[in-house]
């Protein structure tokens, strides 16, 4: 069934794809309407570190202080076999097999929006990574919340962060990854009080603990990890990902990922809770529950569909001669995905496996 999840990837595609000319149609209320997992937490509290374990690759900027400073979205799609390789949204033609270009990309990216300033700017980086090694998913990693605004960052930041944060995660199809470190006391962590905020039974909230390797001696995270401290719907689930120098001594994901899994099954206290933690697990977490979101919303997006096919052909026929302008080719291109998904979600009701969706 992985194909509903890379269904809705280009759908999503689409929708973005078409930029300033979304505003003609109902295309942002389906983007909107399309289920996304965006990433949310206080400033170095670990969300980059943890978007990296569940790629499994090093690709994103990272580091102390605020680093991410534009919502970066991040589409993830298995492929059968070849080489892994990552495309920007705005270098569409462009294939980076080489992921470190991929972050230099990304921070050459943020400063071109934001100017090599400490600013924000809420204009997305799509990026899109084809892996044999990813479950499909879509994630978004958000700057992080901060408290105080540091030199050369306007006072309003603090704010204007929240706000951009909350702007994604109040929308109901947000499912939300709640980074807290283990280090901290939960009644602090930015990202529980923000998710509460939006999410108050917990019923779309993810809770990420991260940092346990790094707790005070005698102190343990079993209360946290079992729901006891903060209560959600969803279990939490524990990482350990790579610390500040096991980055600079280049430990790679491969080593990380089985430390991480050594840590959890030698570790006494956490031993009866180590098949439910772990990045990889998280991973396999996050994409079967996206795709459960996704079938439960398929009857709702149908018709959200259709009505998207009869504006884009209303549009389209205004143009006149659609393929000679950039925007009506975009607005035909979307049409088509549109198309091929009524067919493909009538398939995915019917339990039947979809044939050729390529488009
Ligand atoms: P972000 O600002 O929330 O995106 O946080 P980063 O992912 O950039 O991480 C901030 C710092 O914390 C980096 O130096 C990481 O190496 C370190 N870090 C993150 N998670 C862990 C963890 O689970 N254990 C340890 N020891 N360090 C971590
Ligand atoms: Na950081
Ligand atoms: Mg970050």
């Amino acid at each position: 069934m992985e194909n509903l999840i890379s269904l809705v990837n280009r759908l999503q595609r689409a929708c973005t794809a078409l930029g300033d000319h979304g505003e003609e149609s109902s295309l942002p209320t389906l983007w909107d309407a399309l289920p996304t997992i965006a990433v949310v937490g206080g400033q170095s509290s670990g969300k980059s570190s943890v978007l990296e374990s569940v790629v499994g690759k090093d690709f994103l900027p990272r580091g102390s202080g605020i680093v991410t400073r534009r919502p970066l979205v991040l589409q993830l799609h298995r492929i059968d076999e070849g080489r892994e390789y990552a495309e920007f949204g705005h270098l569409p033609r462009k294939r980076f097999t080489d992921f470190a270009g991929v972050r230099k990309e990304i921070s050459d990216e943020t400063d071109r929006e934001t100017g090599r300033s400490k600013q924000i700017s809420s204009v997305p980086i799509y990026l899109s990574i084809f892996s044999p090694n990813v479950v499909n998913l879509t994630l978004i990693d958000l700057p992080g919340l901060t408290k105080v605004a540091v030199e050369g960052q306007p006072d309003s930041i603090v704010q204007d962060i929240e706000n951009m944060v909350r702007s994604y995660i109040e929308k109901p199809n947000c499912i939300i990854l709640a980074i807290s470190p283990a280090n901290q006391d939960l009644a602090t962590s930015d990202a529980i009080k923000i998710s509460r905020e939006v999410d108050p039974k917990g019923e779309r909230t993810f809770g990420v603990l991260t940092k346990i390797d790094l707790m005070d001696k005698g102190t343990n995270a079993v209360d946290m990890l079992e729901g006891k401290s903060y209560k959600l719907q969803f279990p939490w689930i524990g990482v350990v990902n790579r610390s500040q120098a096991d980055i600079n001594k280049n430990v790679d994901m491969i080593a990380a990922r089985r430390r991480e899994r050594e840590y959890f099954s030698s570790t006494p206290e956490y031993r009866h809770l180590a098949h439910r933690m772990g990045s990889e697990h998280l991973g396999k977490v996050l994409s079967k529950h996206l795709e459960s979101v996704i079938k439960s919303r398929i009857p709702g997006l149908q018709s959200l569909i259709n009505k998207t096919i009869i504006e884009l052909e209303t549009e389209l026929s205004r143009l006149g001669k659609p393929i000679a302008t950039d925007a009506g080719g975009k607005l035909y291109m979307i049409m088509e995905i549109c198309r091929s998904f009524d067919g493909n979600f009538k398939e995915h009701l019917d339990g039947v496996r979809p044939g050729g969706d390529k488009i």
